[in-house]
């Protein structure tokens, strides 16, 4: 969910006026994500290196995450969404971290779509971390999966990526499940978040649909 920031100032608003409109895309991407019948949902609202912003926006957005949990727990418990946090919570302010934790069981058996918000996440720490869980022994690429899924308290089993959206223009991962990620199909596009809407999605699904994915393999052995 790039873009906020740039969105608000080309429209001469404040950044947070910038994430509360993010807020509000955010909300129809998840109902677009349902009705198109996508499994799992991730969004990408705050990686551990989010903490360096100025601390006015830091505790802006905390804020919101916190009144976003609140409000939209509802409405993901009528459509059938089960929601849960991705990433470390230790850092989280206490409050923030409760609401969490009832809004996750609050909506655990919602089985049509599984939406996982990333807040204070890095898929390098992650990583660091699920290593230190293996302690010298062998673990497979499903074993790895799974570890960096219970480090980041994720529901299991722990699934791969398929495809990653990113909006506001730039090129990169950004510490976003890099692991998980490993044949991702990947798509820029030039729409900051405010912007993106339920087409852009369906344009975005019908883009990835299209593509060829080998997973190493010759086109010939695929086709078979
Ligand atoms: C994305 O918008 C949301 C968060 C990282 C919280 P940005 O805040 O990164 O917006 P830009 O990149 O400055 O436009
Ligand atoms: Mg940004």
């Amino acid at each position: 969910m790039d873009g906020n920031g740039r969105w608000a100032t080309a429209h001469g608003l404040s950044r947070s006026a910038g994430h509360e409109a993010g807020l509000r895309t955010a909300r129809d991407i998840v109902e677009a994500a349902v009705r198109e019948g996508v499994g799992t949902l991730t969004l990408y609202a705050f990686s551990s290196d989010n903490w360096k912003r100025p601390s006015a926006e830091v505790t802006a957005l905390m804020r919101l995450f916190r009144r976003a949990l609140i409000g939209e727990a509802k409405r993901c418990l009528q459509n059938g969404v089960r929601l849960t946090i991705l990433g470390r919570r230790d850092r989280l302010p206490s409050s923030l971290r409760h609401t969490v934790e009832q809004v996750e069981s609050l909506t655990a058996s919602g089985s049509r779509m599984h939406l996982r918000v990333a807040v204070d996440y890095s898929a390098r720490d992650a990583m660091l971390r699920a290593a230190a869980a293996m302690r010298g022994e062998n673990v497979t690429r499903d074993g790895f999966t799974e570890l960096l899924a219970r480090v980041d308290h994720d529901a299991m089993p722990a699934r791969e990526v398929d495809l990653v959206v990113r909006t506001g223009g730039e090129q990169r991962l950004s510490d976003f499940l890099l692991w998980e990620c490993a044949y991702a199909e990947l798509l820029f596009v030039q729409k900051m978040w405010p912007e993106f809407d339920a087409e852009d999605l369906a344009e975005a699904l019908a883009d990835f649909r299209s593509r060829n994915r080998r997973f190493g393999l010759a086109p010939e052995q695929v086709a078979s």
